[in-house]
């Protein structure tokens, strides 16, 4: 993949709750009717350990311990996305951190729950987004 590519997408996550509550097939809907193209999606369920590894940026934070414990829960899915300016995009289609702050339409405000059952990640960077999609899939799992 060329390094221009790479800018064109992003990593995310559906968690948990969401996965749980049925959601995910109206968030993926969502998802792509914003203009964003599946290119990765696997259905996973992480250890304790995946989840420390995975969220190792905020360990020492008051939040870890909850987090860690509940993106471990059960089921999430992970994946890979593609559109012009995909990270920024994202993150504006899925609305602030905590679902009851996020704006009215976005993704967080229609399935979040709380701030740490707010229904998706997504990836704050081109490089994170890489690194996270990593973790999740080797080369051949994510389409050209
Ligand atoms: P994400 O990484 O999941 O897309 O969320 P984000 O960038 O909006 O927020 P971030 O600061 O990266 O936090 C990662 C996840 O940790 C949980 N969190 N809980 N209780 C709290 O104060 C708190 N703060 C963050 C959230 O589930 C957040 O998505
Ligand atoms: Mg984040």
């Amino acid at each position: 993949m060329s390094i221009i590519m790479v800018n064109n997408r992003t990593f995310s996550l559906i968690k948990p709750s969401a996965v749980k509550n049925d959601y995910h097939g109206e968030i993926i809907y969502l998802i792509t009717k914003a203009g964003f193209k599946l290119k990765a999606i696997k259905m996973v369920k992480l250890s304790i350990e995946d989840a420390s590894r995975f969220y190792a940026m905020h360990k020492g934070k008051e939040f870890f311990d909850e987090l860690i414990r509940f993106i471990s829960s059960g089921p999430i899915l992970a994946l890979v996305l593609e559109k012009e300016n995909a990270v920024e995009d994202f993150r504006k289609l899925i609305g602030a951190t905590n679902p009851a702050k996020a704006e009215h339409g976005t993704i967080r405000q229609q399935f979040g729950e709380s701030i740490t059952k707010n229904a998706v990640h997504g990836a704050d960077s081109s490089e994170n987004a890489q690194k996270e999609w990593s973790f999740f899939f080797s080369e051949r799992e994510i389409l050209n």
